[in-house]
């Protein structure tokens, strides 16, 4: 399509963009659904837990305020400004050579659903095991309940029963079915996550599992660039940037929404949950036991400690271990439907199909690029630190330089009730300071995961 046409288009939303939000706090609930996910529950927690503690906490917040914030109100502007699915948009304000940045949003997005509805399985099926009254008692039954949920045909079933209802979701429509479900789950989210962290907090020795944890101050952490990557990297997974999904949740948004203000609060919504987690999951958890998980990586602590933990708890850990999973549940689906949404807008927007069959269609193609993760636990993790790491700094770096450099003006036209001391820190987040540190994370990320990955092949 020509540049003439993309211009028209500003006027005239595309195919996936024609349905709109129903309210502003709809599109809020729907966009804060697709930031907390897993990433809040296990990834943050585990890192905390593991290594870094105070510094990691620290860097973490940095990275959500001096990247987090800026480059997801870009993602917001350039959806809302161009109604256009995250392939087009890009097109449509720099031009044809910014087509590559709105294919890796769609293949991105579309790589990482396939490994997280593999642990959205697993955390479905350990709800499940936990109501049937299976709970591990100790770290051997741990280990074998771990097993068990991530294994066999029933972990396959699983697997397509969490693609099926994220379809079915993005497929009924983003008012009827995306808004609807997040109008319901994040708010049963917030207060779950309140009654778990009022109940963990007030156990005996969690003082002293804080100041273990949190308090943990080493001088080398914080020049460490292996906490630094993480740190950066989970910001990012955390707010899902990158992925094009807050664009396409954007893109169907009107003209006149506060869109800083809604940036802000899905932000602050994400960080609270995560850092909600840290307290919930600290005290439940001895650093002993994340780290006997450390070859499975992250996937351990959600899956072995956490358990343990609330089986340590008597007779109320049963109860409150399904809280905590039913939690986890409706967190990855409300985050997995936001990766869907994002290949199916773009089809959409391509082929002009209709949603239904565009949304069927788009997560069988997501079934098989999922099938090694599912198979493969290791490939799972390098999946994650892949696609959910590399991928999505790449293409956040990518857009901070489409925002920042090729498009400013978009930013200061949609953005002309910020005041202009605030619009100049804004652009020059994205102008300089994203592209250096997203370059530096990127490079880092690089050297530890592709690297070692590369000279094992040879
Ligand atoms: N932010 C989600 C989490 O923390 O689990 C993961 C995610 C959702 C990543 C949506 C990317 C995305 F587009």
């Amino acid at each position: 399509m020509g540049m003439a046409g993309l211009e028209n288009s500003n006027s005239a939303p595309s195919a996936s963009a024609q349905q709109s939000w129903g309210s502003s706090l709809g599109f809020v609930l729907a966009a804060a659904g697709s930031a907390i996910g897993l990433g809040n529950l296990w990834g943050l927690t585990y890192r905390v837990a593991l290594g870094g503690g105070m510094a990691f906490l620290v860097l973490y917040l940095v990275a959500v305020v001096l990247l987090g914030f800026p480059l997801l109100l870009a993602e917001l502007v350039l959806g809302r400004h161009t109604r256009r699915s995250p392939l087009l948009a890009t097109v449509a304000v720099g031009g044809p050579s910014w087509r590559p940045l709105g294919w890796l949003f769609p293949l991105g997005s579309a790589l990482i659903l396939g490994y997280y509805a593999v642990i959205t399985a697993w955390v479905g099926r350990a709800l499940l095991a936990v109501l049937q009254g299976h709970v591990p008692t100790d770290q051997a039954s741990a280990d074998a309940f771990f097993l068990k949920l991530s294994g066999g045909w029933a972990e396959a079933v699983a697997y397509g029963l969490v693609l099926a209802l994220t379809a079915a979701v993005v497929a009924t429509g983003v008012q009827q079915g995306i808004e609807r479900l997040s109008r319901w789950s994040m708010p049963a989210l917030l207060m779950l996550l309140t009654g778990l962290l009022i109940w963990s907090a007030s156990l005996a020795d969690a003082p002293a599992r804080y100041e273990e944890v949190l308090l943990h101050w080493r001088w080398s952490d914080w020049l460490d660039p292996h906490i630094l990557r993480q740190a950066f990297s989970q910001a990012f997974f955390s707010l899902g940037l990158g992925s094009g999904a807050m664009l396409a949740y954007a893109s169907h948004l009107g003209q006149r929404e506060p869109l800083p203000q809604q940036a802000a609060i899905i932000t602050a919504l994400d960080t609270a949950v995560g850092l909600l987690a840290v307290f919930i999951v600290v005290p439940l958890m001895s650093t002993a036991a994340v780290g006997q998980h450390d070859g499975t990586g992250a996937v351990g602590t959600l899956f072995v400690a956490i358990p343990l933990g609330f089986a340590s708890l008597g007779s109320a850990g049963p109860l409150l271990m399904a809280a905590f999973f039913f939690l986890a549940s409706i967190a990855a689906v409300t985050s997995a439907v936001s990766l869907l949404e994002v290949p199916v807008a773009v089809v959409m927007d391509r082929l002009g199909w209709g949603r239904a069959v565009t949304t069927w269609s788009t997560v069988a193609v997501v079934a098989l690029l999922g099938l090694p993760a599912l198979l493969r636990t290791d490939l799972l993790m390098a999946s994650h630190d892949l696609f959910g790491g590399v991928v999505l700094i790449g293409s956040g770096l990518l857009l901070s330089l489409l925002m920042g450099w090729v498009a400013p003006q978009q930013l200061r036209e949609d953005l002309s009730q910020l005041p202009p001391p605030l619009l100049r820190v804004l652009l020059l987040a994205l102008r300089w300071l994203a592209p250096l540190l997203l370059g530096g994370v990127l490079a880092l990320s690089c050297v530890e995961i592709v690297q070692p990955k590369i000279s094992l092949w040879l």
